[in-house]
C-alpha cells in the first residue's frame, strides 16, 4: 500500500488548428492517406502561445478542480521534450507563475511519449518522502517547433497541447502499480541536441516505431493488470498514447475490449507525446466519462525508446487528518 490518486485535471491547445487540407498545401500529402493510415484530421500548434502558457493554464484548472491550493503543492514535475528553454525548466516557470512555495521541487523530466507515466510514478515516489502531499505532473509538448514542415513523413503526425494532473499521497491508498523501461536506441526516433551539426527536428523510422508499438502495449497491459491483479475486464477505462489510431485498435480487438472503454482523442491533436495521455484523461474528466472511483489502464511508448504503464485511479482531495 501507499500511492497517489489524481484528485484534478485540466488541458490546455494551443488555438491555431492546423487540418489535413493546410498539409496538403504544404507538403505532397492527401487528408485521405493521413486519415487512413493515422485517424488523423487535425492538430493544434502554438503560434502566439508558448510551452509554458499551456502548462500553466492547464494546472490552473487541474488546481481549481482538484480544490487545491498552490502553497499546498509540494512537488511539480514537467514531462516533455520540446519545453521553451533547455534552462530554466518548464516547471521552474511553473514554479514562478502559479506563486508555488520555493521550497516546491521543480524539474522536468524527458522521457518522450511515455513522459507523463514516468512522471506519476516518480510523483508517487516523491510525496511519500515529502512533508506537502499533493504534486502537479504536467504532459506538455510545443512539437511543432521542433517538427520539419517539408518532411511528410512526420509533419503530419505531431501536434502541440498539455495536460495536468493534481495527485494526492496517502500511505493507505494503492500504489498505481507502474511498469517502465527503457531500450537506449536513438535509431527508430531521435531529435538532436544543440552540437551535432544536425537539423533538431524529428526524424523517426516510422514502420520501426509502429513494430516497437504493437509489441510494447500488450507487455504494458499484462504486467499493470498482473501487478494490480486484475482481469482486462476490470479497468473502466484504457487510455493508450495517441500515435496512431490502428496501434490503438490493434490493442483494443487483442483484449476484446469494447469501443466505449478505449478512449481516442487523436483525430482532434495528433500525437502530442507526453501531453497525449493527461490531455484526453482530463477531455474524459470534463465530459464525465469517467471520474472520482474509475480507474484507468494507461499505457504510453515512444522515443528511447522507453514504455510506461499504470493503473490511475481517480479520487476526490482527502483532508489529511481524516482517516
Ligand atoms: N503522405 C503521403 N504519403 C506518405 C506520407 C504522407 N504524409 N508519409 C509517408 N508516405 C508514403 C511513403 O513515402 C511510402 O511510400 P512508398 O511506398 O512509395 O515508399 C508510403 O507512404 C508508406 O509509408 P510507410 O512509412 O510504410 O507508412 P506506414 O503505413 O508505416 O505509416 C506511420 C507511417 C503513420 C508513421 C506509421 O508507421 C506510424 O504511426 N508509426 C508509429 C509512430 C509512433 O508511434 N510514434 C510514437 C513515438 S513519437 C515520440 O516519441 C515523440
Amino acid at each position: 500500500m501507499s500511492g497517489i490518486k489524481i484528485i484534478g485535471m485540466g488541458h490546455s491547445v494551443p488555438k491555431k488548428v492546423l487540418t489535413n487540407q493546410d498539409l496538403e498545401a504544404m507538403v505532397e500529402t492527401s487528408d485521405e492517406w493521413i486519415r487512413t493510415r493515422t485517424g488523423i484530421r487535425e492538430r493544434r500548434i502554438c503560434r502566439g502561445e508558448t510551452h509554458a502558457d499551456l502548462c500553466v493554464r492547464s494546472a490552473q484548472q487541474a488546481l481549481a478542480c482538484a480544490q487545491v491550493q498552490p502553497e499546498e503543492i509540494g512537488a511539480v514535475i514537467v514531462c516533455t521534450l520540446s519545453a521553451d528553454y533547455l534552462t530554466p525548466s518548464a516547471a521552474c516557470l511553473v514554479q514562478r507563475r502559479l506563486h508555488l512555495p520555493e521550497d516546491t521541487l521543480s524539474f522536468d523530466l524527458n522521457a518522450a511519449c511515455s513522459g507523463f507515466l514516468y512522471g506519476l510514478h516518480t510523483m508517487e515516489c516523491l510525496l511519500a518522502a515529502c512533508p506537502r502531499k499533493f504534486g502537479l505532473v504536467i504532459g506538455a509538448e510545443a512539437l511543432s517547433h521542433l517538427v520539419d514542415y517539408q518532411d511528410r513523413s512526420t509533419c503530419v503526425l505531431f501536434g502541440d497541447g498539455a495536460g495536468a494532473a493534481v495527485v494526492q499521497y496517502r500511505p493507505e491508498w494503492p500504489s498505481i502499480h507502474a511498469v517502465l523501461g527503457a531500450r537506449g536506441d536513438a535509431g527508430p526516433l531521435s531529435i538532436p541536441g544543440a552540437g551535432r551539426g544536425l537539423p533538431n527536428t524529428v526524424s523517426m523510422d516510422g514502420q520501426a516505431v509502429f513494430r516497437f508499438a504493437v509489441e510494447t502495449l500488450p507487455k504494458c497491459i499484462d504486467a499493470v493488470l498482473s501487478a494490480a491483479g486484475l482481469t482486462p475486464e476490470d479497468p473502466d477505462c484504457y487510455v493508450f498514447h495517441q500515435a496512431n489510431a490502428r496501434i490503438i485498435d490493434l490493442a483494443a480487438r487483442r483484449y476484446n475490449l469494447p469501443p466505449e472503454k478505449v478512449a481516442k482523442n487523436i483525430d482532434r491533436y495528433g500525437n502530442t507525446s507526453a501531453a497525449s495521455i493527461p490531455l484526453l484523461l482530463s477531455e474524459l474528466w470534463q465530459a464525465g466519462t469517467i471520474g472520482p472511483g474509475s480507474r484507468v489502464l494507461c499505457v504510453g511508448f515512444g522515443g528511447g525508446l522507453t514504455w510506461g504503464g499504470a493503473l490511475v485511479e481517480l479520487g476526490v482531495r482527502t483532508n489529511e487528518t481524516a482517516q
